[in-house]
């Protein structure tokens, strides 16, 4: 069979990555190879987001531009899949405004990928199809990235309706893998030599609900630790409001489980948490947060943000700026809101002014980098152990690895390190990253 070649485009968060690591896994069972010429290229999939309004224009943009080159090369197949797709209103101007798209997919059907492409050979006709068909328990095999940090998934969608958010709407409804399927994957990453796993899900603390028996997520960190192979076990996101005390227990117990917790806050207004529908009062995030430095002093906590939300008025967005000196977060991602099609704060009357939240995220910006700053400096002159990950973009005799605390560091050494957990003392550091020299 002739080899072909492909690219996968990927935006969004890890779990589009995860898929797309899914998809390249079937498209070399197809005899399909990857490029990174798009002029070579027999196959391009955008894998899309739409959590906010600029990762969907990025879409439309980049897929617009492959007009010209399916006309220079009308036997390139254009496929658009994942998150963007679910939504009518954007999987309809996918239809009526890009007709250089051959197949169009959705979340629930990447299994069906090979399926698709065969349809769409054999009658050279346009394929458009998001149905529900992926089985969830199914072995998840996948071409990764990386050689030995590896993302699985835990659990899927969202029943949250967190109401900015639009991820229940592309991802449906919170289903949770089963345990042994899930074990399974892990042993057999473990013989296959990857030290470091994340689990993934978007709200990993309400994993088994659905499951019968049911079963917990501290229960399944447990279990998963007792697979000698793995070193490190990571996993996102949790929601302040599942948040037990039983995972913190698990968390302080377990050496596995890296110190290190991503607990986004969006706000530190409890009437904008209200208004977010997010289930907990600033306080209460509080508590949670003094509960887990209480049992692991020396964790990492990192968050989310959002700015601008309906109606955030001055006095709401200091009390998101108090609440970052009272946790002083390892670091955060900060977001300006976005208005998402068919969520309920869409449809709220009383959206903030751009400029306003523009100057409110510069201010929160540059306070969260001087604490990101502050809280790196205590890692000077301590040794720590990181996992290398490979070598830096501009100078391969640079090693990038990660700490047991998420910070990404870099230090001189041989390649022959990549994978491997080494010592490393920490003689520099900025808001974003931190420099060693590593001890043999
Ligand atoms: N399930 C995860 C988050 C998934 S989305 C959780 O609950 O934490 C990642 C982040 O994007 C969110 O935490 C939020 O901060 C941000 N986000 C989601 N919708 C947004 C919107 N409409 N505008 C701006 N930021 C948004
Ligand atoms: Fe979105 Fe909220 Fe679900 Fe996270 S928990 S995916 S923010 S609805
Ligand atoms: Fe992730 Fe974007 Fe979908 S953040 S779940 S890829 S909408």
């Amino acid at each position: 069979m002739e080899t072909k070649k492909y690219i996968i485009k990927t935006y969004g968060c890890q779990m589009n990555e995860h898929d797309s690591e899914r998809m390249s896994y079937m498209l070399h069972n197809l005899n399909y190879i990857e490029t990174d010429k798009y002029d070579d290229a027999d196959l391009i999939i955008y894998n899309t987001c739409i959590i906010r309004e600029n990762a969907e224009l990025k879409v439309y943009g980049h897929v617009g531009a492959m007009k010209a080159l399916k006309e220079k090369n009308p036997n390139l197949i254009i496929a658009v899949c994942g998150c963007m797709m679910q939504i009518d209103e954007a999987r309809e101007v996918i239809r009526d405004k890009f007709k250089h798209v051959d197949i169009v997919f959705g979340t629930k059907n990447l299994s069906s990928l090979p399926y698709l492409l065969n349809q769409y050979l054999t009658y050279n006709e346009r394929v458009i199809d998001v149905e529900d068909v992926d089985d969830i328990d199914e072995l998840q095999k996948a071409i990764r990235k990386d050689k030995h940090s590896a993302y699985i998934n835990i659990i899927y969608g969202c029943d949250n309706f967190c109401s900015y958010c639009i991820v229940p709407y592309t991802r449906g409804r919170e289903s949770s893998r089963s345990e042994s399927s899930i074990l399974k994957e892990i042993t057999q990453l473990g013989e296959e030599g990857y030290k470091e796993i994340t689990l993934l899900g978007q709200n990993v603390n309400s994993y088994g609900k659905n499951l019968h028996p049911c079963t917990n997520f501290p229960s399944l960190l447990t279990n998963i630790s007792k697979i000698d192979s793995i070193e490190r076990i990571r996993f996102m996101t949790s929601h302040p409001k599942d948040l037990s005390d039983e995972l913190i227990e698990i968390m302080k117990n377990t050496e596995k489980i890296c110190k290190h917790i991503h607990l986004p806050l969006q706000s530190g207004s409890t009437r904008i948490l209200k208004e977010m529908n997010r289930k907990y009062t600033a306080e209460q995030y509080l508590e949670k947060i003094v509960k887990l430095r209480e049992a692991i002093p020396d964790i990492a906590i990192t968050t989310d943000l959002i700015i601008g939300f309906p109606g955030e008025t001055d006095e709401d967005f200091n009390d998101t700026m108090n609440m970052i000196e009272k946790v002083r977060f390892d670091q955060a991602f900060m977001f300006k809101y976005s208005r998402r099609i068919g969520t309920t704060a869409a449809k709220m009357n009383n959206q903030v002014d751009k400029d306003i939240t523009s100057e409110r995220f510069q201010k929160l910006l540059d306070r969260v980098n001087d604490i990101c700053y502050e809280k790196n400096s205590e890692y000077l002159n301590t040794v720590q152990k990181v996992l290398v990950e490979g070598t830096s973009k501009n100078d391969t005799s640079t090693l990038t690895g990660r700490t047991d605390t998420n910070r990404i560091v870099h230090f001189k050494g041989q390649e022959s390190y990549i994978g491997e957990i080494v010592n490393v003392k920490i003689t520099d550091y900025n808001s974003f990253a931190l420099e060693g020299e590593l001890i043999e």
